[in-house]
């Protein structure tokens, strides 16, 4: 896996710190998986994006300049386990000598220090605990350990730091583009190479693991979300994925497959014609839904444009006005009525990344999907085409996987491609 430099997270951590003021952000240890989970342990996200560390175990502590020690971070690690190692391999411990070289944190200690350097730093008489977990559901040693002791009887609160840090991560630096882009290229190919193998016979799963192969190939380390490959009937339901059916001739195959780089997600879905060919109604409902995506693309505009619902400059409504003011169903009704989820997301460290801010606008270095869909079971007939969109330094609007075809006339060429 790629990782950026260390002194891109020590930066993240200190512009965090910096709006916490006097106090101590605090991660409990990340949760481990066995050895058993299929694509084994992956970092959570807001730790990783604070560290660049894939460890399981690791917990982590921050205080703001304005502490009485000045800012402190700590990151603390498992201690080495030798039996372990012959398990799961070597891993990055509080022991190893180059702990703190490898990550660039100023202290690297190990989990057992947690409490006392928690003690040792906490400011008073107001001491604020920003923690990783929400109040309630925090069970997680540290916190739990601060309130059942009683030990800092001035605490205030023990805030949960998540939005503070959601709100960084809405923004993507250069480093973090680069990586998007190249789980979006990979995702492309694969896309691509299935454009091309498409044909009535092949089952569900046989195109999902086509994808997988030409993606995980390309250096991404699992899919980014539960391929979705959905043909005739199947791609009217949403969160099909399955993938257990036989596509025949005559289906339409939404296919909302996308991988994962280093940590960063991709989202891509196309809708192609089984046999190459676009029916004269699937090719309708096709081009009403490629009419709402493209209304959405021409009416973005940077510091404006919002993903809420039902407000004014919202590319939802936009997408949703014109499916409902193109096209009918079989009973002479508009088909506003199937389009029945969101247009768009942030993407980012998670497939459906937080969108951190509190308007909802979409503004520089943002990253989104834009991902009308039709759904007509009564039809057999589901088309969703989705693209992922990076808001440029001068406000443009940049489709990341333009590069795959999205027009009938292209999706059509590219699969003819296939079949010479
Ligand atoms: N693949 C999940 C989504 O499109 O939101
Ligand atoms: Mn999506
Ligand atoms: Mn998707």
């Amino acid at each position: 896996m790629e990782r950026q430099p260390n002194t891109v997270y020590r930066a993240r951590r200190e512009a965090l710190a910096a709006k916490t003021k006097d106090a101590v952000i605090l991660f409990a240890p990340t949760e481990s998986e066995g050895p058993n989970a299929i694509y084994g342990f992956r970092q959570e996200d807001d730790f990783y994006y604070l560290t660049g560390l894939t460890e399981p175990g690791a917990g982590l502590l921050i205080s703001a300049a304005g502490g009485k020690h000045g800012y402190v971070e700590v990151l603390f690690l498992p201690g080495r386990n030798v039996s372990q190692e012959k398990w799961t391999g070597p891993k990055l411990t509080s022991d190893s000598a180059d702990a703190k070289e490898r990550t660039g944190f100023d202290a690297v200690m190990p989990l057992d220090a947690m409490r006392n350097e928690l003690a040792r730093v906490l400011p008073t008489p107001r001491a604020v605990v920003y923690t990783d977990t929400d109040e309630k559901s925090a069970s997680a040693g540290p916190v739990e350990w601060l309130r059942r002791a009683n030990a800092f009887p001035n605490y205030v609160g023990f805030p949960d730091v998540k939005q503070l840090i959601h709100q960084q991560r809405a923004f993507k630096d250069k480093g973090e583009i680069e990586l998007v882009r190249k789980a979006t290229d990979a995702s492309v190919a694969g896309h691509l190479a299935v454009m091309r193998a498409m044909k009535p016979g092949l089952s569900e799963q046989e195109i999902s693991a086509l994808f997988q192969y030409e993606f995980l190939r390309r250096g991404c380390e699992r899919p980014a979300y539960a391929p979705i490959v959905g043909s005739g009937f199947n791609g009217t339901v949403l969160h099909y994925s399955q993938n257990s059916g036989k596509i025949q001739d005559g289906d339409l195959v939404v296919m909302d497959v996308a991988g994962e780089y280093s940590m960063y997600a991709s989202d891509i879905t196309r809708t192609l014609p089984a046999n190459g060919k676009f029916t004269a109604r699937q090719r309708e409902i096709y081009e009403i839904v490629l009419g709402a995506q493209q209304a959405a693309i021409d009416a973005f505009k940077s510091g404006v444009s919002n993903l809420r619902r039902g407000i004014a400059n919202s590319l939802h409504e936009i997408a949703a006005n014109y499916i409902n003011s193109h096209g009918k169903d079989l009973h002479g009704q508009s088909l506003g009525q199937y389009f029945i989820h969101g247009l768009s997301h942030h993407v980012g460290l998670s497939v459906h990344d937080p969108a951190g801010g509190a308007d909802d606008v979409l503004r520089p270095g943002m990253i989104f999907t834009i991902e009308p869909g039709i759904y007509l079971p009564e039809e057999k007939l589901g088309v969703r085409i989705e693209d992922v969109f990076l808001v440029g330094e001068d406000g443009s609007l940049i489709n990341l996987s333009g590069a795959l075809p999205r027009t009938v006339a292209d999706v059509e060429k590219a699969m003819a491609e296939g079949r010479k």
